[in-house]
């Protein structure tokens, strides 16, 4: 089932908002500023239903957002080293919005644009399919890029995020989605006590400025390791700031639709799974949130969510050895990430 209405407007242009509702009561809000998931309800082990994801009440808070709460990032998600990289022995320059870095997609991300958005219902789901262009030399990238966001809420308690993506010139892609989870609820405080457990055996090393230096590590006998459900808390403080770091997945082949995490929390009995089609995921532990004002009068402070952003590596391209994220004219970009909600 589909409601929907106007969340908001920005420039005269009205911001949609979708509410999809499925057939155990699970309800996603989607609005068109961003393509952003804004609010998740899910039923706990007894089936009260909370909001699992943080975000805020009103579209001014997603006009102010620095967190990317719930959006789609693009053209580019995660850093991109000394905001350029080299194509086809041309240099193009990003915006550095990040210290000399180029962070999600830069000043003017797919999370600040408004999506032309087109609801639809099947029988066993709803969802809304929302489009974008991206045209050439936006933010440095080149090439026009035509995008295609498709969230689907089905029957099976699943929330997928589909992408599609053409372009009329050689350029780099690797979309992916930003939602802060917390599974007692969005105004829980932290998490340290989820269990999570990361389809990987190891990470791109990266250096302070939270780039990859290149190498690749294996993540066993260091706080790192998530082979076995773990809880988040366990190794935190053995970090500096906590987890903000890339997985590589484990796959028996690439695009291949794989189990990539589990993350359970007792006290609710929520349990969800994510599974995807990229080669990685990056594991964030909130540890920038710095106690802003969220939805309901909550304040969100460092680690009291998680991201787990499904996407190619960081800086791929400038990596020439990490799975490519050129994408060919003629070509098409895909990646579908499943989000499984259940009770344990
Ligand atoms: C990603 C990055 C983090 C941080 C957040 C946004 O998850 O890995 O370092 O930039 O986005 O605050």
């Amino acid at each position: 089932m589909i409601k929907k209405g106007i969340f908001g407007t920005i420039n005269d242009k009205e911001v949609e908002f979708f509410l999809l509702k499925n057939k155990s009561s699970i309800e996603a809000k989607i609005i068109s500023y961003g393509a952003a998931l804004v609010s998740l309800k899910t039923p706990d082990k007894n089936g009260k239903l909370a909001d699992i994801v943080l975000g805020y009440d009103g579209l001014e808070g997603y006009l102010n957002d620095t967190c990317y709460h719930g959006c789609t990032v693009g053209r580019v998600a995660n850093r991109i080293s000394n905001a350029k990289f080299m194509l086809d022995g041309k240099e193009y320059k990003l915006t550095a919005n990040n210290g000399s870095n180029h962070l999600h997609g830069g000043n003017i991300g797919f999370n600040r644009v408004l999506w032309e958005a087109r609801p639809f219902e099947e029988k066993d789901c709803c969802g809304v399919i929302f489009k974008y262009q991206s045209s050439d030399g936006q933010e440095g990238y080149p090439g026009n890029l035509d995008i295609t966001v498709t969230y689907t809420l089905t029957n099976d308690n699943e929330l997928k995020i589909d992408y599609n993506a053409v372009t009329d010139k050689k350029t780099v892609i690797n979309l992916t989605n930003h939602s802060y989870f917390n599974l007692a609820g969005h105004d829980s405080g932290d998490i340290y006590s989820h269990q999570i457990q990361i389809n990987s055996e190891s990470i791109t090393e990266t250096d302070a400025d939270l780039t990859p230096t290149g190498k690749i590590i294996p993540v066993k006998n260091t706080p790192y390791d998530f082979t076995k459900l773990k809880p988040m808390g366990r190794d935190i403080n053995k970090l500096d700031m906590g987890y903000d770091i890339n997985y590589i997945l484990k796959k028996s082949s690439p695009m291949e639709l794989s189990f990539a995490a589990k993350v359970c929390e007792s006290q609710s009995g929520r349990v969800m799974e994510i599974l995807t089609s990229e080669p990685a995921i990056q594991f964030y532990t909130g540890n920038f949130l710095n106690g802003s004002a969220g939805k309901n009068g909550a304040s969100y402070k460092k680690h009291n969510a998680f991201c787990l952003e499904t996407q190619h590596y960081p800086d791929s391209p400038n990596h020439p050895e990490f799975p490519s994220v050129v994408l060919n004219p003629g070509d098409v970009y895909r990646h579908l990430t499943v989000h499984k909600f259940s009770v344990k």
